[in-house]
């Protein structure tokens, strides 16, 4: 089969499409022939090797980390899939590689594909879906009425996150640039602040929540627009403690994580806010979940551009400029 592949860490370049053997099924696993795959900035950060601690993956490695596609084999305790089903999933994390034309994947990972979507619209769900999911709903609890800021609304992650948060009855303020305020405003955003014009920590006050997926001095301005007992939900770092015992890494990353977050928790802590860094992961269940409220039209994902398969390195180029307008997807099938 065809895919992409890096046989070394580091820049673009080291990005190849190619020919490798089809992937081997474990009992448990699902062949899918992709159709559609989303393009993350994630995957560029695999690429440059800034994982390669926390995921160690044995090169040459397939890149790629959600898809849309059929189901085409079922390995011989799969219960819930048949050939013909069309699915979605965000990979695990250790067995990624979805710039390809088939995967395997675990049946725990995977997800009828929503119906009202097209295999380009559902590709561009999973990873920014459960990253919403996790943050918002499992992580922040977050209620009708209470506050949430979303960074970055016109993102990825942002164009889910806010109307994820509208679905959930909470009051969301996010920033952006002039260019998407219509954007946001039209996916449901209550208070829009052009950070371009305007400081955030200047104007919101008494947040709830705080959904943060830029830099440090962000995430450090952001501790001020929460009220005590708030939470500040870092996607971007710095990893915290907490997370290193939740993936069950060694007392040395434990330490590391300490001192990397050493400083924020310590503004957290006198503010009496909540910090905890989130690394979403892989789950079938949640996509279903997610997979309603986008069937019943709560929801609906946007996307910026497609791209064919054989301009993969191009979409992930588009995706590093850290301009796209919701999600950008590579056309597989
Ligand atoms: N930990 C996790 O599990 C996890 C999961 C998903 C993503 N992430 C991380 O979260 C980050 C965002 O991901 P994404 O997929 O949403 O990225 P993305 O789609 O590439 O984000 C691009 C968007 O960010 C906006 N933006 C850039 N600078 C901004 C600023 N200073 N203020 C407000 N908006 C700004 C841009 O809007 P303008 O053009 O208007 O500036 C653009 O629309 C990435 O670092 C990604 O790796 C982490």
């Amino acid at each position: 089969m065809k895919a992409f592949i890096v046989d070394r860490y580091g820049s673009a370049d080291r990005m190849q499409l190619g020919e490798v053997p089809q992937p081997q099924l474990r009992d448990d696993d699902v062949l899918i022939e992709i159709h559609a795959a989303g393009v993350n900035p994630l995957d560029s950060k695999i690429r440059d090797g800034e994982f390669k601690l926390l995921l160690p993956y044995r090169l040459p490695l397939i890149l790629g980390n959600e898809l849309a596609g059929v189901v085409v084999r079922v390995g011989s305790r799969v219960q819930r899939f048949k050939p013909g089903d069309e699915v979605y999933a965000r990979v695990d994390k250790k067995r990624i590689g979805t710039f390809a034309q088939f995967i395997a994947v675990s049946e725990e990972d995977l997800a009828i594909k929503p119906k009202s979507l097209t295999m380009e619209e559902a590709a561009s769900v999973p990873l920014v879906g459960l990253t919403a999911w996790q943050a918002l709903v499992e992580t922040a609890k977050l209620k009708k009425g209470q506050k949430v800021l979303i960074h970055a609304g016109s993102g990825g992650v942002g164009t889910f996150a806010i109307q994820l948060a509208k679905y959930l009855g909470a009051t969301v303020a996010t920033t952006t640039s002039t260019a998407n305020i219509e954007l946001v405003k039209r996916l449901g955003a209550d208070v829009v602040i052009d950070y371009k014009k305007n400081a955030f920590e200047e104007i919101l006050r008494d947040y709830d929540v705080v959904l943060n997926s830029l830099d440090a001095e962000t995430l450090k301005k952001s501790v001020r627009v929460l009220k005590p007992g708030g939470k500040l939900i870092s996607i971007s770092g710095p990893p915290d403690p907490a997370f290193a015992r939740q993936i069950g890494l060694s007392r040395i990353f434990g330490l590391v994580m300490r001192f990397l977050s050493f400083r924020i928790r310590k503004l957290a802590k006198r503010h009496q806010v909540d910090y905890s860094f989130l690394f979403m992961r892989a789950s079938g269940d949640q996509l279903r979940q997610i997979g309603l409220l986008i069937d019943t039209g709560a929801i609906r994902p946007i996307l910026d551009r497609v791209f064919p398969f054989e301009s993969t390195k191009e979409a992930m180029s588009y995706v590093e400029t850290g301009r796209a307008k919701g999600k950008v997807v590579v056309k597989i099938r």
